[in-house]
C-alpha cells in the first residue's frame, strides 16, 4: 500500500495557538524552563516540525511543585467551597466545548490521529469528563460513625484532598488523559503538577490557557513539559509531592512504584494492557466483525485496552478473520486532519519502529500475515493495519503490547467456560476483555472469569466518567473515573471526640 500524504490546512485558532512562543504554567505564569532549554514537536504525517517546546526538568519541577503547594496550604483555593470548586471545574467543560474544534484539530496534528475520532472521543470525552466531576465537589462527605467505646463518643469521618498531586501521561489521548487526571484532582480541592508526554504536549499547553480563562487561583495547575526522564522522574520522587498518577507503559510504572518510595506518595497506575476479544459461536457475526475490528483499529491501535488478542471459535474462525481484514482494507490512510480519514500515523518513529519490530518477529515466529504487515510510504509514520492469524500463546507478539493496528488471532475448540477463561487470562495483563455472543449466561459468566478491570459484553474499548476504569495484575493500580477515582484524591481523616 502506498498514499500520498495530503496535509490539510488547519483552522484559524490552531494557526494562532501554534505561532505563539510556548512556555511552562507556573504559580499562574507563562515562563520558559530555567535551563532556556526546549525541544521539538513533529507532526506524525509529515515529519515537519510544527512547534518548539520548553524542555522542563527538575529545577522547574522545584518551582512547580513549590507554588501547587502555596496554592494547597495557604492560597485562595485552600479556603474555597466545594460549590465553587464544582462551578470552576464545570466551566472547562464549558470552555473545551467552545474551542473543541481547535483542540481536535491540535490533537490530530500533534498525535496524528484522525480528526473525526479527537473530536467525537478525545475532546467530547474530555467534557463530558469535567461535568461528570464537577458532581462530585460537593458529595465528598465523611460519614458519622457508631463506636462502641464505654461513654459517649461523637465519632465522624472527613475527606480531605490528598494534597499536591504529580501527574504524568502519556502521549495515546493527551488532552483526555489529562483531562481524566485532572477532573477528580480539582473536584477534590487538590492542586497539581501536570507533566505531557514529551512527543504530545500541545493540548495540554493550550488547556493551561482555558484553566487561567475559567479562573483558578495561581498554582493550582501547573503545567511542566519535559521528557520522562528528566521531568517526569524528578516529579515521581519529589519529597514534596503526596501523591502521583501515572498512565503509560508498565516499566515505567515499576520505576514509578520505586521513585515514590522515597516519601511514600500515594500512587495510581494505569498501564499497559494485552486485551483479549472473544467471538462466540452463536454472537451476531457483522457486530461482531466490526467491533473486533475498531477493537484493534482505533486510535491506529494505540489503546492500553485494545482488543489485540482476538479469540475466534473455531466454527467461526475462517469467516472472522476474513471479516477482520476486510475492514482493514476499508480504512482510509491519511493525514489525521483529513476528516474522512479513519487511520493516521503511528505517533513517533520510535513508536513505528516497534511496531515495524513486533510485524517482523512475528512473522519470524511463524504467524501467517493475512492482510497488512508492512510500513506505508516513506514519510510519516504510518504501518497498515494488520491481522495476524494462527498465532500461539509463545509468540512475542501474542504476549507483549504492539500498541500498533496489528492483532493476533488465535482459534479456540472449547465449549467449556473455564476453559475459553484461560485463554483469556493466559497474559501478565488485565486492563479489558471484551465477549461477543448472544448468550447472556455465556457473556455474564464470563464476565466473571475474566481476570480484568473492565470487560465489555458485544462492544470493546467502552467507556464513561461514571465508568471506573483501570486494571487487575500489571495493568495497574488502582481505578480512575467512577466514584473509585475520589479514592485516589482524598484522604480519609477519623475523628472522635468524647462528650
Ligand atoms: P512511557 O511509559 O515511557 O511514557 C509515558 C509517560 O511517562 C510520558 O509522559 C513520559 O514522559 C513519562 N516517563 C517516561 N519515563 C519516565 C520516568 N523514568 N519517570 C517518570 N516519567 C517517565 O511510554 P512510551 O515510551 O512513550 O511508550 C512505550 C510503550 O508504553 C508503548 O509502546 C505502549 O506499549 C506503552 N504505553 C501505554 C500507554 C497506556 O495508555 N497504557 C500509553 C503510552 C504508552
Ligand atoms: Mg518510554
Amino acid at each position: 500500500m502506498n498514499i500520498a500524504i495530503r496535509k490539510p490546512s488547519l483552522g484559524s485558532a490552531a494557526t494562532a495557538f501554534l505561532a505563539k512562543r510556548h512556555k511552562l504554567l507556573i504559580d499562574g505564569e507563562w515562563v520558559d524552563a530555567r535551563s532556556g532549554k526546549t525541544f521539538t514537536v513533529e507532526d506524525p504525517a509529515t515529519e515537519e516540525k510544527i512547534a518548539e517546546v520548553p524542555a522542563g526538568d527538575k529545577a522547574d519541577i522545584d518551582l512547580a511543585v513549590a507554588a501547587a503547594r502555596r496554592a494547597f496550604e495557604t492560597g485562595p483555593w485552600s479556603r474555597i467551597s466545594p460549590a465553587e470548586r464544582s462551578r470552576l471545574v464545570w466551566r472547562l467543560g464549558d470552555l473545551l466545548e467552545q474551542h473543541a474544534d481547535e483542540f481536535a484539530e491540535l490533537e490530530a496534528l500533534d498525535n496524528g490521529k484522525p480528526v473525526t475520532n479527537a473530536r467525537r472521543g478525545d475532546v467530547q470525552g474530555s467534557i463530558d469528563m469535567f461535568r461528570y466531576m464537577a458532581g462530585w465537589a460537593t458529595r465528598l462527605n465523611g460519614e458519622t460513625i457508631p463506636v462502641s467505646s464505654a461513654g459517649n463518643w461523637h465519632a465522624y469521618t472527613l475527606r480531605e484532598p490528598v494534597g499536591v498531586v504529580g501527574q504524568i501521561i502519556p502521549w495515546n489521548f493527551p488532552l483526555m488523559m489529562a483531562a481524566w487526571k485532572l477532573a477528580p484532582a480539582l473536584a477534590s480541592g487538590c492542586t497539581i503538577v501536570l507533566k505531557p508526554a514529551e512527543q504530545t504536549p500541545l493540548s495540554a499547553l493550550r488547556f493551561g490557557e482555558l484553566i487561567q480563562e475559567a479562573g483558578f487561583p495561581a498554582g493550582v495547575v501547573n503545567i511542566v513539559t519535559g521528557f520522562g526522564e528528566t521531568a517526569g522522574a524528578a516529579l515521581a520522587e519529589h519529597p514534596d509531592v503526596d501523591k502521583v498518577a501515572f498512565t503509560g507503559s508498565t516499566e515505567v510504572g515499576k520505576i514509578i512504584v520505586r521513585a515514590a518510595a522515597g516519601n511514600l506518595k500515594r500512587v495510581s497506575l494505569e498501564l499497559g494492557g494485552k486485551s483479549p476479544a472473544i467471538v462466540f459461536p452463536d454472537a451476531d457475526l457483522d457486530l461482531a466483525i466490526a467491533g473486533t475490528a475498531d477493537a484493534i483499529f482505533y486510535n491506529q491501535g494505540q489503546c492500553c485496552t485494545a482488543g489485540s488478542r482476538l479469540f475466534a471459535h473455531k466454527s467461526i474462525y475462517d469467516r472472522v478473520v476474513a471479516g477482520v481484514s476486510e475492514a482493514a482494507g476499508k480504512l482510509k490512510v491519511g493525514h489525521g486532519l483529513d476528516p474522512s480519514v479513519n487511520l493516521g500515523p503511528l505517533v513517533s518513529k520510535e513508536q513505528h519502529q516497534r511496531v515495524t519490530g513486533f510485524l517482523q518477529s512475528g512473522r519470524e515466529e511463524g504467524a501467517e500475515v493475512v492482510t497488512g504487515g508492512s510500513t506505508i510510504g516513506n514519510q510519516g509514520y504510518f504501518v497498515e493495519p494488520t491481522v495476524l492469524a494462527q498465532t500461539n500463546r509463545d509468540m512475542r507478539v501474542v504476549r507483549e503490547e504492539i500498541f500498533g493496528p496489528v492483532v493476533c488471532v488465535q482459534s479456540y475448540d472449547d465449549d467449556d467456560l473455564d476453559a475459553v477463561a484461560r485463554f483469556a487470562n493466559d497474559t501478565e495483563y488485565g486492563l479489558q476483555a471484551s465477549v461477543w455472543t448472544r448468550n447472556l449466561k455465556v457473556a455474564h459468566m464470563m464476565a466473571r472469569k475474566i481476570r480484568a478491570g473492565t470487560i465489555c459484553i458485544n462492544t470493546h474499548n467502552y467507556g464513561d466518567p461514571a465508568w471506573p476504569f483501570g486494571g487487575y495484575k500489571q495493568s495497574g493500580w488502582g481505578r480512575e473515573m467512577g466514584k473509585e477515582v475520589m479514592e485516589h484524591y482524598t484522604e480519609t481523616k477519623a475523628v472522635a471526640a468524647r462528650l
